[in-house]
Formats: structure tokens, C-alpha cells, sequence
């Protein structure tokens, strides 16, 4: 059994990083949507995480920042996705290296929460909890069950706010 390395993408990632989504989504569209974010103002390098087994990248998972809206007032968060894995390599733990990383960056760099839109049961594990408890919503037309939020700092949600995706996500869905 070897290590997962879990680091910030580099230029030389983006090819594989193309083939990860394509291979576990089935379609380009999630390939896509990283591209068109990696062009976007709101794309930050060290916000993007490739999880490597022997020199190859077998998964990735994006963060952006995104503005979360309430009474006029605003405040940033995380929003966490796309994330996959190689069908190859699923189901041996490298999903959650990415999600742990990705809780361990939004702390370090001063976040005080995560939102993910994707399959709840998955995320519940890690601590997420559904958005529609803590009042939150969000831009996109997905299932409202399908959104889930992490506090990262105690309290950080409440009262709820509404998260507002940027476009190339509008345009995914
Ligand atoms: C979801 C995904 C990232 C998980 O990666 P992984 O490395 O297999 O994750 P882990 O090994 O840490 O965890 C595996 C567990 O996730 C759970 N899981 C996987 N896909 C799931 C899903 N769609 N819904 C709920 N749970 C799921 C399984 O219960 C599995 O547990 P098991 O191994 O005991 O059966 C990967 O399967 C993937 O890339 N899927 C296709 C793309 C996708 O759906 N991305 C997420 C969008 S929200």
C-alpha cells in the first residue's frame, strides 16, 4: 500500500487533472466547468488540491471562494467541488484524504465555512450537515437536500445567507 500526497495543483497537473473528471464523472462537463474557473478571477491555485499514488494524479477537488449573502451583508466562504476520484482507485479512502485536506486548507487560510453541493450521504460523514438547517441556500437549480455546510469556525452560518455560485457553475447546471 502506498501514501496518497495530497498538494496544490501545479500547471503541470491540468491534463490529468482533465482525465480524473472525465474518467469518474463519465463527461467533460465537470473537466469543463474547472477549466472555464481556472480562466475565472475567483480561480486560486492553492485552492485546488490533485491527490497523487506513485507520481499520478488520482483525484482532485476545487475550492473556490464564493460570497455568501445576508441583510445585504456579505461574507466569503468555501465552496467545495468538483471532487473525484479514478474508478480505479474509489473506495480506498483517497475521497476523504481530499475532503480532510480541504477542511485543514479552508482552516489554515481563515474560512469560517465550507458549502458542497453533491451527494449528502457523503459528506454528512466528514461533519457537513443540510444547508436548509443553518437557513442557507444557493444560486443553483439542484435539490435543495443536495447542499450541504460545514461550520468551520462555531458559529459562523448563523442566521443563514444565500450562496451565490459563479457563472461557470450557473452555466453546468
Ligand atoms: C465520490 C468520490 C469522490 C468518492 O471517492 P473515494 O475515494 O471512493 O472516497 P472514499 O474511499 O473516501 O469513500 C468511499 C465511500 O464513499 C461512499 N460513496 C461513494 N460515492 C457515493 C455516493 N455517490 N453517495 C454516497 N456515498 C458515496 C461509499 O459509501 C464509499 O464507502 P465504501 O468504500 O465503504 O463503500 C468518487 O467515488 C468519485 O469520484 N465519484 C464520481 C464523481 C462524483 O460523484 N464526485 C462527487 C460529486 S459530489
Amino acid at each position: 500500500m502506498h501514501a496518497i500526497t495530497v498538494r496544490p495543483e501545479t500547471a503541470e497537473d491540468i491534463r490529468a487533472i482533465d482525465v480524473v473528471h472525465i474518467s469518474a464523472f463519465g463527461g467533460e462537463a465537470e473537466a469543463q466547468l474547472v477549466s472555464a474557473l481556472r480562466e475565472s478571477a475567483t480561480y486560486n491555485r492553492e485552492l485546488s488540491l490533485v491527490a497523487e499514488l506513485n507520481g499520478r494524479i488520482v483525484g482532485h477537488v476545487l475550492l473556490t471562494r464564493v460570497p455568501l449573502r445576508k441583510h445585504g451583508s456579505e461574507k466569503q466562504v468555501l465552496a467545495l467541488g468538483p471532487m473525484s476520484v479514478v474508478p480505479s482507485q474509489s473506495h480506498r479512502g483517497i475521497g476523504s484524504e481530499l475532503i480532510n485536506a480541504s477542511i485543514k486548507l479552508a482552516k489554515e487560510k481563515g474560512y469560517g465555512a465550507i458549502v458542497v453541493l453533491g451527494h449528502p450521504e457523503y459528506y454528512k460523514r466528514f461533519g457537513f450537515v443540510q444547508a436548509r438547517d443553518l437557513q442557507v441556500s444557493c444560486n443553483l437549480p439542484a435539490p435543495e437536500d443536495a447542499l450541504t455546510v460545514m461550520e468551520i469556525v462555531d458559529a459562523n452560518l448563523a442566521g443563514g445567507g444565500h450562496v451565490e455560485y459563479p457563472e461557470p457553475f450557473v452555466a453546468l447546471y
